[in-house]
């Protein structure tokens, strides 16, 4: 591929030396002055909708964080109307002055780094080091679109055609986008999803999820602030109903969409069933996340990086490790290091520097997983379990099943499943992941090359992660994104990402 569809130009964000103590210090002492309550409410056309209002809750400790008002449907509506109204006047805006609103939110975001810190934690229940890992990945969406958006939608792409004809392709929006986001990463990829489809030239009406809509809310004012116009970004706080409204709406032109498989199998039944215009749906999904550890791979790397891939941030990540595949031979030994390595791992406020995995998002989430555990744990031996600290919190649980085909469903939080498979039945082992049709991260630990290589060839996965964790996908340089049950792709942050919320025209003139 050339180099420059990686956008050279662009630079990550640097973020913070987390060893620097001064440096940290002063962070710290800087979000204990953040003062709330923060306010969400549905924003349409610039202002805010009155209505019920419902407290916001942190899932530290309960505290009150400040109001939502939530979207009734016929709101949802009236952000489609008024989308669909800022449509002209958005596309036909130069795509540079599109990418420079990008660019003046990333510096916003830069600078109100103490705010969005402070509500990542307390809204999200993010640790330090998660939440500057995404207020990172922030800004570097914004930029690395920015950028993706000078390349493709600034002039006419020239195409090359016989002598006295010209060719030329050029993309365009495809007019109001509905972005749907998770609560994991309530400001990252709620700011991606809609700078991606802004860039492309649609409007939008952004729905976060119902656990996050502080720091949703405070997004949106901040891109309006940074010259997105207020015709073209509306935000509709709510829950399913209200998502239901956006899909049903005849000015919709795409869905983007991050959460569960169920979900966006809902979302593209609803796409499916309307009349008129068939219409896109980017979906990234979940996965049951494996790693395969082979007897030639060293455990002391395998110890530190499955207990990254698997507990940091309370395994709320699409991309955290589920199921790890050991070979028997060395499985012992390797559990061995993993548990003692995992049972170090500090639960609780993760407002304390020296906690490790701060809460589940909410009760809901707590119940689930507690009940999981309680299901499985007579079919299964446990490795690692404790008692957690009260409220929404969730001990790492380290739980050996008989065969990779055995975990069937993805268990989204703090509770890694381990198999152990024979060197003679590694393919047996991979076709069960296989045949489970999730494809999102994959794992390999294995000093023979040639066995990534097979593991890799086998398995239909997204981002394979070679002798090394697997979460924390960095924007431009591990495009983001799986297949079959985990998405439907294009990647976020890679360079095909903005192509698919766009529409392409090709031009033929005679000369
Ligand atoms: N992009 C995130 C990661 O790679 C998704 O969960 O961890």
């Amino acid at each position: 591929l050339p180099r420059d569809l990686f956008a050279p130009e662009r630079r990550n964000s640097p973020g913070l030396a987390f060893g620097d103590g001064v440096a940290v210090g002063g962070l710290i002492a800087a979000l204990a002055q953040v003062a709330g309550p923060f306010t969400a409410a549905p924003i349409i056309d610039g202002r805010e909708e009155p209505g019920r209002t419902r407290s916001v809750a942190s899932p530290i400790d309960g505290a009150h964080l400040g109001h939502v008002t939530e979207a009734e449907t016929a709101s949802a509506t009236r952000a489609m109307d008024a989308a669909a109204g800022g449509f002209a006047g958005w596309s036909a805006t130069p795509a540079e002055t599109r990418a420079a609103c990008l660019d003046r939110a990333a510096d916003a975001v830069e600078e109100q780094r103490e705010t969005l810190l402070h509500l990542l934690q307390a809204e999200a229940g993010k640790t330090l080091d998660d939440a500057l890992a995404e207020w990172r990945e922030t800004i570097d969406f914004l930029r690395y679109y920015a950028a993706e958006g000078r390349r493709l939608f600034a002039e006419p792409l020239s195409l090359p055609g016989p002598a006295g004809e010209t060719n030329s392709l050029t993309l365009r929006g495809r007019g109001v986008f509905a972005a749907i986001s998770p609560w994991n990463f309530p400001l990252a990829i709620f700011t991606g999803q809609v700078a991606a489809a802004l860039m492309a030239g649609n409007t939008v009406v952004a729905k976060p999820a119902p656990q996050t809509p502080l720091i949703a809310a405070h997004a949106v004012r901040l891109l309006q602030q940074a010259g997105v116009p207020n015709d073209a970004l509306h935000l509709v706080p709510g829950g399913p109903e209200v998502g239901a409204a956006l899909i049903a709406h005849p000015a919709l032109a795409g869905v983007v969409f991050t959460g569960s498989t169920a979900t966006a199998r809902t979302i593209n039944q609803a796409l499916a069933a309307r009349a008129g215009a068939i219409l896109p749906l980017i979906a990234e999904t979940g996965g049951i996340n494996a790693m395969i550890v082979d007897a030639t791979a060293l455990p002391e790397q395998v110890a530190d990086d499955v207990v990254s891939s698997a507990f940091r941030s309370a395994g709320q990540r699409c991309s955290a490790l589920r199921l790890l595949l050991v070979q028997e031979d060395v499985a012992d030994t390797m559990i061995a290091a993993i548990v003692g390595a995992a049972a170090e791992l500090r639960v609780g406020d993760p407002r304390d520097l020296a906690t490790d995995l701060g809460p589940v998002i909410d009760a809901a989430a707590k119940t689930r997983l507690d009940h999981y555990i309680a299901q499985i744990r007579p079919q299964a031996r446990l490795h690692l379990a404790g008692t957690a600290p009260s409220g929404h919190y969730v001990m790492p649980h380290i739980i050996e099943i008989g065969r990779a085909g055995d975990l069937r469903e993805e268990v989204f939080g703090p509770v890694l499943h381990v198999a152990r498979y024979k060197a003679g039945s590694l393919t047996d082992a991979l076709q069960e992941i296989r045949r489970g049709g999730y494809g999102l991260t994959l794992g390999i630990h294995s000093r023979i090359e040639a066995l990534a290589v097979e593991v890799a060839a086998a398995l239909p996965h997204g981002n394979v992660y070679v002798n090394r964790n697997m979460i924390g996908a960095v924007v431009g340089s591990q495009p983001f994104g799986g297949s079959g049950l985990s998405g439907t792709g294009p990647k976020a942050g890679g360079p095909h990402y903005l192509a698919r919320f766009a529409i392409e025209r090709t031009l033929t003139i005679n000369t």
